[in-house]
């Protein structure tokens, strides 16, 4: 990283150590027929996590893709979204690039979807670099692997992804993410994709990376087993909606809300990388919770 990208990179977090902040957030899918998320507020700090909860469908992806511009093809509005103190919702498309560029990091659920198959690993996690910064990035991105635990990365690096397993294409996407020092890191559903203990092995070295990089961290999962192991503040989403908020002690420790009840009982019954579906014999169901915050 020179010396510009030190300053630039600081001068985008504000003082308070705010990174990403979001007051009553709502995304309407251009042509849909109602709004995907109808409400969400947050602020997120340096060395923290947020963690959105919920079942399928429920608006996970769609919060943390408005709340850092990311999400195309719907309208976002919001009484305040700002990232360290610049307003997002106003920002000129080349701005928010470069932002996004310089500061967020993202990793997504499923390592061989998210990688292009015809294209080495190198050159994808080096692409948007400019050619002359390119031998200096490599090497830092080396470094990178190194400390994401992808063990001899000089002779991996320039392989295809479908010569690499599933943990080490997630560590791959992981060192690339870090590439730019950002100060946030959106992670959705990170681990979902993969065996049960290489998902305990990357969600810990997610968190070990947060408190290293002081990172602001944006953790979507289904699965409140992850969330408790990473996060301080759990947001729970159905249908769009905000249904419990809080920390995790409150949310996990001692949900208020049936619903969240419901995931929790889902979440300690998943024993595989699967997509849980709520269990609606906890003693929960949707329409009981239409009821009960209407
Ligand atoms: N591109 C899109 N266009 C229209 N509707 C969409 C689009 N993407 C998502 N949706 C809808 O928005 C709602 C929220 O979807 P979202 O992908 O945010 O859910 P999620 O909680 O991330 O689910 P999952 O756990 O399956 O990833 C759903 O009803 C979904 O069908
Ligand atoms: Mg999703």
């Amino acid at each position: 990283m020179s010396a510009t990208d030190t300053v630039r990179s600081s001068a985008t977090v504000h003082e308070d150590r705010t990174v990403l902040e979001a007051a009553d957030l709502h995304v309407k899918y251009y042509g849909a027929p109602t709004e995907a998320v109808t409400g969400v507020d947050f602020r997120l700090t340096r060395g923290s996590c947020i963690a959105f909860v919920g079942e399928t469908g429920s608006g996970k992806t769609t919060s943390v893709l408005a709340a850092t511009r990311l999400l195309e093809g719907a309208a976002i509005t919001a009484e305040r979204l700002a990232f360290g103190g610049q307003n997002l919702l106003g920002m000129p498309g080349k701005e928010l690039r470069e932002l996004r560029r310089r500061s967020i990091g993202m990793v997504f659920q499923d390592p061989t979807a998210s990688w292009n198959p015809t294209r080495a690993i190198s050159s994808q996690l080096l692409g948007t670099t400019p050619r002359k910064e390119r031998p200096e990035m490599r090497e830092k991105l080396l470094t990178l692997c190194d400390r994401v635990g992808i063990k001899n990365a000089a002779a991996k690096i320039d392989s295809h992804p479908y010569q690499l397993s599933g943990g080490q294409l997630q560590r791959f996407m992981i060192a690339g993410a870090l590439l730019h020092d950002p100060v946030l890191l959106v992670a959705d559903e990170p681990t979902s994709a993969l065996d049960t203990s290489v998902q305990a092995e990357l969600i810990d070295l997610l968190d070990e990376l947060r408190r290293e990089r002081d990172l602001g961290v944006l953790l979507v999962s289904h699965d409140l087993g992850v969330v408790a192991r990473m996060a301080g503040e759990v947001i729970v989403l159905f249908r769009g909606d905000v249904v419990e908020q809080g920390t995790v002690a409150q949310v996990v420790g001692a949900p208020e809300h049936p619903y969240t009840r419901s995931l929790l009982a889902s979440s300690l019954g998943m024993t595989g990388p699967r997509k849980t579906r709520l269990r609606t014999d906890a003693g929960w169901s949707p329409e009981a919770t239409v009821e009960a915050t209407s």
